[in-house]
């Protein structure tokens, strides 16, 4: 091991800044999941165009069109989809693209929709080409082809099946083929929320936890949450059951400061993990540009992880630039680490 190196290794989805659900999420979700577009918070150009379209589609006593929600784990996709069903005032069916394995489980569930019912497929990107197939007239058309006997004797029968608003949800819009980004009548991408909109997250999950917080208090815990509501959520918890052990449960500035301290989430919320990520590329790699595999190897860890959950963080602080020949630790990730950029290095360009 190279010495400098944090030499411990949590796997991704035992960190308690991964953006990722964790079965510890589930809770939380229940009872802090907004259900209702006015508490769920931030996000105002998406809400505000879905508002319009919802109200539109409602007004015309028709089904909204189908929707695409995309962005990074843990901002509020399925969150989104219950709302968008709550304000047209209809049932959410959820499923996702890995649990449809046949056309027939597709083809089942539409049957099964009431008019003008939401159909949220997770994982949208994970659905199997013939599944997608019957998706395409169902979306286009509410119609359904099935084909009935075998051989000779088969016939094809189309079927209506009830007038539903699809939305599918992605973390990677890149990998949805093209057909199928193409029957969605509008797309949506979820990006990282500002700190007053986490903060705002913080403490209403804290109102609703009955939670005693203060300004500061929540302003803290917003800092370290990586633009992510998941991960506020997650720290508000872990926050208060410190407070309520180390002192008398309030949460102020410096319990949170010293709770986030105790659970090793540094003042950006960074972990060891992302520690260990940087430190890798500028004291094992030198500095020099570090190919995906490589790197992930080198901090035991896989390249799909890597460039899904680790690296837009990284990317969105500005400590990671992502070059033609490979991963790059930025000066401003040198000096979040107290060390100095090597000289050469574009430093102040970033
Ligand atoms: N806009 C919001 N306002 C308030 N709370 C939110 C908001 N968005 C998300 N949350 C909270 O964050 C949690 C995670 O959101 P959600 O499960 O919808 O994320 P997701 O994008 O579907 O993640 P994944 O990609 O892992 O499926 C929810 O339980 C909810 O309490
Ligand atoms: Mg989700």
């Amino acid at each position: 091991m190279t010495a400098g190196l944090s030499s411990e290794w949590t796997p991704e989805s035992e960190r308690l800044v991964s953006a990722r659900f964790t079965p510890d999420d589930m809770d939380i979700d229940r009872s802090l999941r907004p259900k209702r577009i006015v508490d769920y918070l931030g996000q105002s150009k998406v809400k505000e165009s879905l508002g319009v379209l919802i109200e539109a589609a409602a007004g015309r006593n028709e089904p909204l069109d189908h929707v695409l929600l995309s962005g990074p784990p843990g901002l509020g996709k399925t969150t989104l989809a219950g709302v968008i069903a709550n304000e047209l005032g209809v049932t959410m069916k959820t499923t996702s693209g890995p649990a449809i394995e046949r056309a027939g489980d597709l083809a089942a569930i539409l049957t099964n929709l009431e008019e003008r019912d939401v159909l949220f497929i997770d994982e949208i990107h994970r659905l199997n080409r013939q599944v997608e197939e019957v998706l395409y007239p169902a979306m286009e058309d509410f119609t359904l082809d099935v084909v009935i006997g075998k051989g000779p004797a088969a016939r094809s029968l189309r079927l209506d099946v009830p007038r539903f608003t699809l939305v599918g949800a992605t973390t990677r819009t890149g990998l949805l083929t093209a057909p199928l980004r193409d029957r969605f009548g509008m797309s949506f991408r979820l990006d990282y929320y500002a700190p007053d909109e986490l903060e705002a997250i913080v403490k209403r999950s804290a109102a609703i936890l009955a939670v005693g917080i203060d300004e500061e208090g929540a302003a803290e815990i917003a800092r370290r949450s990586r633009g992510t509501p998941r991960l506020a959520n997650r720290l508000l918890k872990r926050v208060r059951d410190f407070a309520q052990v180390r002192h008398d449960g309030r949460i102020s500035e410096d319990v949170a400061a010293e709770a986030l301290a105790f659970f090793e989430v540094d003042h950006l919320g960074l972990d060891k993990m992302d520690v260990r990520i940087l430190e890798t590329l500028i004291v094992k790699f030198s500095g020099n540009p570090v190919g995906l595999n490589t790197l992930a190897s080198a901090v035991s860890e896989e390249a799909e992880t890597l460039e899904d959950v680790y690296e837009p963080f990284l990317l969105q602080l500005g400590f990671l630039n992502r070059t033609p020949k490979g991963r790059v630790a930025t000066p401003r990730a040198y000096e979040h680490l107290g060390m100095t950029p090597p000289p050469g290095t574009s430093a102040g360009l970033f």
